[in-house]
């Protein structure tokens, strides 16, 4: 497995040294970092690995349930994080990886540079629908998103970001996000949130659903996030995610002008599952301040 992405990849590996030299050297001098050549060795392994999960529907998956049987993983998740992961271990020794399935670093603080890995996200999608999943890809400097990537693999869309530089849809800059009422909007919003759970009270929620414009739900975090800085919808809301869903798509949504919080208001930890909430400011604000009850 992996012979031909390897050899491939070697070239990236070779060019890749060349980036980790320039940023050192950028370091050692004190100067601003040169973000270039990681955003372009990323761009690279997103495409193999990209190319590999397609390639993956010709020779078999493997499924298997990881918390409960809707929980699930296959052998494909758990090598495209193994193939990152080697990669940037070679690459960028001195950087830590936070991936899904477990083959990175144990990240408890967010100094320095980290990759939040998610390999396949909507791995239901993934094997029941074989579309609608991304590979989400967020690298931050000491907590704060720098380069954020999500790659709709089936799609060939690959949605980029580098703060301050503006969000791309492959090399279509992305617009500034327009602000939207409640009443004109379409919510990104998985049903079982407008049901009793035990994170929101879901009368308002009800509320929501019934005053927007509508609701649409696909699966994917990452996907969602890429939709809400389209402008296809208008927020995405979530009582549960992970950093590795979420950091991506965050840098993206950023550069647009969306917010991105915790359902409380808060900046998200980015080290643990949180509640989690993004949409243009003012529906954001609106979300928060009549729909969004968070149960004690
Ligand atoms: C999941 C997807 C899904 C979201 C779940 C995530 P996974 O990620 O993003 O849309 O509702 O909370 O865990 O497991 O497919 O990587
Ligand atoms: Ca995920
Ligand atoms: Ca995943």
């Amino acid at each position: 497995m992996f012979s031909v992405m390897e050899i491939m990849t070697e070239a990236f590996f070779v060019w890749g040294q060349t980036g980790y030299a320039i940023l050192k050297a950028a370091e050692l001098e004190g100067l601003e970092m040169n973000w270039g050549p990681i955003d372009r060795y990323a761009k690279s392994l997103i495409k193999e690995a990209g190319h590999h999960i397609r390639h993956s529907f010709f020779t078999g998956i493997e499924v298997s349930a990881k918390s409960s049987e809707n929980d699930l993983v296959t052998n494909i998740d758990k090598e495209i994080e193994q193939f990152f992961i080697r990669r940037i271990r070679q690459n960028f020794p001195d950087h830590r990886v936070m991936g899904e399935e477990g083959f990175g670093d144990t990240v408890e603080t967010l100094e320095g540079v980290v990759w939040f890995l998610d390999p396949i996200d909507g791995t239901m999608n993934f094997i029941h629908q074989k579309r609608n999943f991304a590979i989400s890809l967020g690298i931050y400097l000491d907590g704060v998103g720098v380069l954020g990537y999500v790659y709709d693999v089936m799609a060939g869309d690959l949605y980029s970001a580098e703060k301050g530089e503006g969000a791309y849809l492959n090399d279509i800059r992305l617009l500034p996000l327009k602000e939207t009422a409640v009443e004109e909007s379409v919510i990104g919003v998985n049903a079982s949130w407008v049901a009793p759970n035990r994170y929101a009270e879901h009368e308002p929620m009800i509320e929501l659903v019934n005053r927007c414009r509508g609701t649409r739900s696909y699966g994917s975090a990452a996907l969602e996030l890429t939709h809400v800085a389209a402008g296809r919808i208008d927020a995405y809301l979530s009582m549960r995610l992970s950093p590795w869903d979420v950091a991506g798509g965050m840098v993206i949504a950023n550069e647009v002008g969306a917010v991105a919080t915790t359902m409380d208001g808060s900046a998200l930890s980015l080290l643990g599952q949180e509640t989690f909430v993004v949409a243009n400011p003012g529906l954001h604000r609106q979300l928060l301040g009549e729909f969004i009850r968070l149960k004690k």
